[in-house]
C-alpha cells in the first residue's frame, strides 16, 4: 500500500474525527460563546460550520494562539470544501492617498480568494480605473513580494466623477458588465464612502481601512500609520541633533489632515516640548513662555511637532518665534515622505489580517462594512456607522504629552 495517502488518512482520523464526533456546538471552533479569555477560535471561519450564524468577530486573523489550533483549521477545511462556492469573482482596489501596507492587504484578498477558489479581479488607480473599466484578473505570480513594498501595486487616484451618483451608477453597471460579485475596497474616509454608496446601490462590498492619517472611525488604527509614525518619528530625532547643537527651536509639520493622532504619537514617542494638533488651541503667548522657561532650565533645543491641521499652524508658531528677538526657529516639513517607504512589521500583518478578514466577511456573506481593530480582534462594522464620523483624539494622551513634557519646578 503506498504509503502517502495512509499517512493522510490517519492524519485526518486523527484531527477531524475527534473534533467532528465529540465535539459540542459550543466548544467548536467559530462558535462564539460569549465569554472573553475562554479557549475558543470566534471567527469568521465560523461560517462554515454548520448551524452557525457568522459572528462579527475574525479570531483566526488574531493574535491568540489558542486561535491557530491545527485541529480546528483542519476541520474548518473539510467543511469549507463542502459548501464553498467556487469562482467567485472578487474585485480589489485601493483608492485615496496610499498607505504603506496596502499591498500586503491587496496580497491577503487575493490569496485569501484563491485559497476559496474564488477569482480575485485588480482594479487599477481606484474608482477612477473601476469606471474606466480597467480591470483584469490578479496573476498570482505577481503577488510575490508586493507585501514588502511601499505604495500601492494597484495605483490610486481621487476621482470627481465616482462623487456624482451618475458616476457611482456607472461604477455598479461596470461591475455587472465585467460580472463581479464582489469588491474590496482599500482606502480612507472617501474611498470607505464611496464603498457605502456602492453598497446602498446593492453591491457586495467590504471596505478596509488605510490612511496614515488615523482618523477613520471604528478602528484602532488604520492601516499605514505605523510605518508613517515612525518616518515621522526619524525626522524628529535628526532634528533634535541639530536644533540641539544650534540651541534652535525647530517645528516639524507631520500630516494628518485634519487629525492630530500622528502629530501627538510622534511627539510623545520623539520626546518634544510640545505638540500643536487641530483638535486643542494652545495659546501661542503661553508656548513662547513655556519655551523661554525650557531655555531658562537649560534645554538646549525646543521641539515642536505641528500637525498640518493645527490651528496655530507650524509656519505661524515659526514665525512667532523668529519675531522674538532673542529666539531663532526652523520648520520642517515631513510632507509625503510619510506616504511612502517599506512598510513596518505592524503594517504588513494588519494588511494581511485585515486583507484575509475582508473576504472570509464576504464569504460568511458580509456586505457594508469595514474590517477593523478592536483590541487584539479583527472585527466588521457597518460603513454607515463609520463613514462621516472622525476617529476621536485620546484628550488622556494628549494630557499625558502635556505630563511628559513638563518642566521642573
Ligand atoms: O489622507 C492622507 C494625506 O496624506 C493627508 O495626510 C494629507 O493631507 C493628504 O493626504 C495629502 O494629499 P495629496 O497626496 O493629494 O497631496
Amino acid at each position: 500500500m503506498n504509503e502517502a495517502p495512509r499517512r493522510w488518512r490517519l492524519m485526518l482520523a486523527c484531527y477531524i474525527r475527534p473534533l467532528m464526533g465529540r465535539a459540542s456546538p459550543t466548544d467548536r471552533p467559530g462558535h462564539d460563546t460569549g465569554q472573553p479569555g475562554k479557549d475558543v477560535v470566534r471567527g469568521s471561519w465560523g461560517w462554515a460550520t454548520p448551524g452557525h450564524r457568522p459572528t462579527r468577530q475574525h479570531t483566526l486573523t488574531g493574535t491568540r494562539p489558542s486561535c491557530a489550533g491545527r485541529p480546528g483549521r483542519l476541520l474548518v477545511a473539510s467543511y469549507e470544501r463542502e459548501r464553498r462556492i467556487i469562482g467567485v469573482k472578487v474585485a480589489i482596489l485601493t483608492s485615496g492617498g496610499d498607505a504603506p501596507g496596502m499591498n500586503a492587504a491587496v496580497r491577503a484578498v487575493a490569496r485569501t480568494a484563491f485559497s476559496m477558489g474564488w477569482q480575485p479581479m485588480k482594479v487599477e488607480s481606484g474608482y477612477k480605473g473601476l469606471l474606466e473599466g480597467r480591470i483584469s484578473p490578479v496573476d498570482r505570480r505577481r503577488l510575490g513580494g508586493i507585501i514588502g513594498r511601499g505604495g500601492t501595486v494597484l495605483g490610486t487616484q481621487r476621482s470627481k466623477e465616482f462623487q456624482s451618483p451618475e458616476g457611482q451608477q456607472r461604477v455598479v453597471d461596470v461591475l455587472e458588465e465585467a460580472r463581479l460579485e464582489a469588491l474590496v475596497v482599500v482606502g480612507g474616509e472617501g474611498s470607505l464612502t464611496g464603498a457605502m454608496k456602492l453598497s446602498e446601490r446593492g453591491v457586495k462590498v467590504v471596505g478596509i481601512p488605510a490612511t496614515i492619517d488615523n482618523d477613520v472611525w471604528g478602528t484602532e488604527i488604520a492601516l499605514g500609520v505605523d510605518t508613517a509614525l515612525n518616518t515621522a518619528l526619524e525626522t524628529i530625532d535628526r532634528i533634535k541633533d541639530t536644533a540641539s547643537s544650534h540651541n534652535r527651536a525647530h517645528v516639524v509639520e507631520v500630516m494628518g489632515r485634519n487629525c492630530g493622532y500622528l502629530a501627538l504619537m510622534s511627539a510623545i514617542a520623539g520626546g518634544a516640548e510640545a505638540v500643536l494638533v487641530p483638535e486643542f488651541e494652545p495659546d501661542p503667548e503661553d508656548l513662547i513662555g513655556f519655551m523661554r522657561k525650557a531655555y531658562d532650565q537649560g534645554k538646549s533645543h525646543f521641539i515642536v511637532v505641528a500637525a498640518e491641521g493645527a490651528k496655530l499652524s507650524a509656519a505661524e508658531f515659526d514665525e512667532y518665534v523668529n519675531s522674538t528677538d532673542t529666539y531663532e526657529s526652523r520648520r520642517t516639513v515631513v510632507g509625503h515622505a510619510q506616504r511612502g517607504g517599506d512598510p513596518t512589521a505592524f503594517d504588513r500583518i494588519l494588511g494581511s489580517r485585515f486583507g484575509t478578514a475582508a473576504v472570509e466577511a464576504l464569504a460568511a456573506g458580509e456586505s457594508g462594512v469595514m474590517v477593523a481593530l478592536s483590541g487584539e480582534l479583527v472585527v466588521t462594522l457597518p460603513l454607515d456607522q463609520v463613514v462621516g464620523r472622525m476617529r476621536p483624539l485620546d484628550p488622556q494622551m494628549y494630557r499625558m504629552a502635556g505630563i511628559l513634557s513638563a518642566l521642573p519646578e
